[in-house]
């Protein structure tokens, strides 16, 4: 697809490129599972799919809207509770983006594009893999700012239930 600059509103692009990812019950389940401290999985990942859309809108960078969106949502899709150690996989934080990137191909049929960005979205903590491509900086850059906010209660899960653009 054409790589080109974002002017749309962020839940229009959203509603645009994943109403299947957003229909999904096992997406709309992450809702029950823990993420940072006042934030659950679905929360994060809508979190992350808006400050990812609104840095590209802001630096005016050309990128793959359906891409960007796609992986941003599904850039944490491992579907595990990783508080719980037993039952979280080896090596959580270097390799969840593996195991959601797998997740993800299985359940939406996403392709290589938003493969690299969802694998290498844990970069510094994964040293070796950097993003290489607009979209996975945007989505790195957008989880680390989110993470931030939802650790110290800046935007709390409940912001994001009222923001859900489809209706429950
Ligand atoms: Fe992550
Ligand atoms: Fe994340």
């Amino acid at each position: 697809m054409e790589k080109k600059r974002i002017e749309d509103n962020a839940y229009d692009l959203i509603r645009e490129h994943a109403s299947d990812i957003l229909a999904h019950p096992t997406f709309r389940n992450l809702v029950r599972n823990k993420q940072h401290h006042n934030s659950n999985t679905y929360a994060h990942l809508l979190h992350v799919c808006v400050l990812a859309i609104k840095f590209a809108r802001a630096w005016r960078w050309k990128v793959d809207a359906k891409v960007l969106v796609r992986s941003a949502l599904l850039h944490d899709y491992y579907l595990y509770e990783w508080h719980d150690k037993p039952n979280r996989k080896k090596r959580h934080a270097r390799r969840h983006g593996v195991y959601a990137a797998d997740n993800a191909e299985r359940d939406f049929g996403t392709g290589p594009e938003e493969r690299k960005a969802i694998v290498n979205h844990m970069w510094p903590i994964s040293p070796f893999h950097p993003p290489k491509t607009k979209e996975g900086w945007l989505v790195l850059f957008a989880d680390k700012a989110a993470s931030f906010r939802e650790l110290f209660g800046i935007l709390s899960a409940e912001d994001h239930y009222k923001k859900t653009p489809v209706k429950k």
